[in-house]
């Protein structure tokens, strides 16, 4: 199975009830052989339009972190945990997360990334659970550095919260950084 013919049938999935209300499902975007993952919750409304992650004001606040660290859009693979827009951009019900997960194990076994960076609370109580740690709360774990036998996986503050709470930018531009440092090495 190629990473290509997954995303197929991502596009395709009919798993659960939000393929009824999505316009585009989201597989996710970018290198097939990145060695950084970046994970977030699930698609709003630009990117079910488009069919694409991360595209919308929270996206191009996350490219442009990126960029001031030197880290191209196109050099890391992007996704969500949940590969549909909840209506009205609700928080993914415990029910979506479940039935989508098996494309995230998928995805990350096809890609075999050495570092993933959690983006906000269901990305980081999913994929931490997925590794045997058990989440407690963003604020005690946001910037640290997992080591889980040969990945690394770092919570970070979710881009879209920072556009109403500015202050967050520059955590996750410090978690972004602490990334950085770990990919350059
Ligand atoms: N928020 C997410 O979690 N994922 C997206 O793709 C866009 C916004």
């Amino acid at each position: 199975m190629t990473l290509e013919a997954l995303e197929e049938e991502i596009r395709a999935c009919t798993n659960c009830p939000l393929c009824r209300t999505r316009k585009n499902a989201v597989p996710g975007t970018g290198n097939p052989h990145a060695t950084l993952m970046l994970i977030g919750e699930a698609p709003g409304r630009q990117e079910d339009e488009r069919g694409e992650p991360f595209v919308g004001r929270a996206g191009r606040l996350l490219s442009e972190i990126l960029a001031e660290i030197g880290i191209g859009r196109d050099e890391v693979y992007i996704t969500n945990v949940v590969k549909c827009r909840p209506p009205g951009n609700r928080t993914p019900r415990a029910s979506e997360v479940r039935a989508c997960m098996p494309y995230l194990r998928r995805q990350i076994s096809l890609i075999g990334p050495r570092i993933m960076v959690l983006l906000g609370m269901v990305p980081a109580k999913t994929v931490l659970g997925m590794y045997g740690i058990r989440f407690t709360s963003m604020g005690e774990m946001v910037g640290k550095v997992f080591h889980v036998d040969d990945v690394i996986l770092v919570p970070c503050y979710h881009p879209a919260a920072a556009l109403y709470n500015p202050r967050l930018v520059d955590r996750i531009r410090e978690t972004l950084r602490k990334v950085g440092e770990l990919y350059q090495k």
